[in-house]
């Protein structure tokens, strides 16, 4: 039994958590907590350990912690870490590598620059293999991981006949539970965003990718645009969706309005958290015209790095094969399932 502590108890910290607890493989030690606010008893009433850092103990004086995030790592396999955009590179110097620890940063890192967490960054269908014998690792964010989900299959299947890729990555505003955090009437351009040197890290530094961003006020998922230019004439809509009925994390449907049409079946169906854990095609809007295929699907921003992590924390902490994580993780998140219910409820009319 390996003993995994998750540094961050938000958005990604709590869902991670709650499938480790489902994990027969591992024993979560507990969660890091920063601030001293409610979310530390609902921790707690999840049968969690409650760690805090050693400086500020005496916030936390109200709740019942189990002790600081410095004395816990001394007894801990690998943590990962799920904390505010940057704080990881932080952690990494003044915390885990000071105890040699092993550690999965999430997407808000760098592997490029003065705070690089690692040299890797992680996509199952892309790299898998790289992560096996890795002490730092990041996992990437949820727009590069589900873009890495549609271009590595389109790079598998149509080779060198791919000439370009052109995205732009309708990113979404907030997080469901994050009511603290108001949406804002406007639509938010990005300037250089880091998605597409994140993707190709992976996919290849010369990939002829190109990727733009902008924010919209919304809480339900991102939507990616993509538009795929070949060589000659472009593949028929129903050949680009054939290459995914088999793909992990990939659901093809047909009726969905909009994202949220998604997020709300998920929520119906009771799926944990109401994510999806995957992208889905909006396949009615893929149209090949001339060269080009151009294609849309919606990308679950906090489910959809979950199994990715998990796949990921096998890979380091017991080097097992892709096909054997898989497996397991299959066993854990049910994806098949969840894809295969996707697909029928917005099933072609
Ligand atoms: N949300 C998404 O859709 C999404 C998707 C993919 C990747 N990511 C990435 O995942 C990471 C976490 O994002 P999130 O959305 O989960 O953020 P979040 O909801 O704001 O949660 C961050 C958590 O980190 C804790 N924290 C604060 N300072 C910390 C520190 N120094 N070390 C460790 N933990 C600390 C916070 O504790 P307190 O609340 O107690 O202060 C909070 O529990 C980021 O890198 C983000 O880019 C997010």
């Amino acid at each position: 039994m390996k003993k995994v502590f998750v540094n961050g108890y938000g958005s990604i910290g709590s869902r991670i958590t709650a499938f480790l607890k489902d994990d027969p493989e591992i024993t979560v030690l507990g969660v890091g907590k920063y601030s001293p606010d409610e979310k530390v008893k609902v921790a707690i009433s999840r049968g969690l350990n409650v760690y805090v850092p050693e400086r500020k103990l005496d916030d936390f004086k109200d709740f019942k912690i189990s002790g600081t995030i410095e004395s816990v790592l001394d007894d801990c396999d690998l943590v990962i870490d799920a904390a505010p955009g940057g704080h990881g590179y932080k952690n990494k110097k003044n915390i885990y590598d000071p105890k040699n620890l092993m550690a999965i940063y999430q997407g808000g890192e760098s592997t490029m620059g003065d705070e690089a967490v690692s040299d890797l960054l992680f996509n199952s269908r892309a790299n898998y293999d790289l992560a096996i014998g890795k002490k730092h690792v990041m996992q990437g964010s949820c727009n590069v991981t589900g873009m890495g989900r549609i271009l590595e299959p389109l790079r598998d299947k149509f080779g060198d006949n791919l000439l370009r890729f052109d995205v732009t990555l309708i990113r979404r505003w907030a997080d469901i539970e994050q009511t603290d955090k108001k949406l804002q009437d406007t639509i938010e351009m990005t300037e250089k965003p880091h998605h597409g040197e994140d993707v190709k890290t992976y996919f290849g530094k010369d990939a002829p990718l190109f990727v733009r961003a902008i924010k919209v006020p919304t809480r339900q998922m991102h939507l990616h645009i993509m538009d795929i230019r070949f060589k000659d004439i472009a593949p028929k809509p129903s050949e680009i969706h054939e290459i995914f009925k088999n793909e992990f994390g990939v659901a093809t449907l047909w009726t969905a309005k909009g994202t949220k049409d998604v997020r709300d079946y998920a929520d119906n169906m009771k799926f944990n958290f109401t994510d999806t854990n995957m992208i889905h095609i909006h396949a009615n809007m893929t149209t090949s015209i001339g060269d080009t295929v151009q294609m849309m699907y919606s990308d679950d921003q906090t489910g959809i790095v979950i199994p990715e992590n998990h796949m990921l924390m096998q890979a380091m902490l017991f080097g097992k094969s892709y096909q054997d994580a898989f497996s397991h993780t299959e066993s854990i998140f049910h994806m098949n399932e969840k894809k295969k219910k996707l697909e029928e409820h917005f099933a072609r009319k």
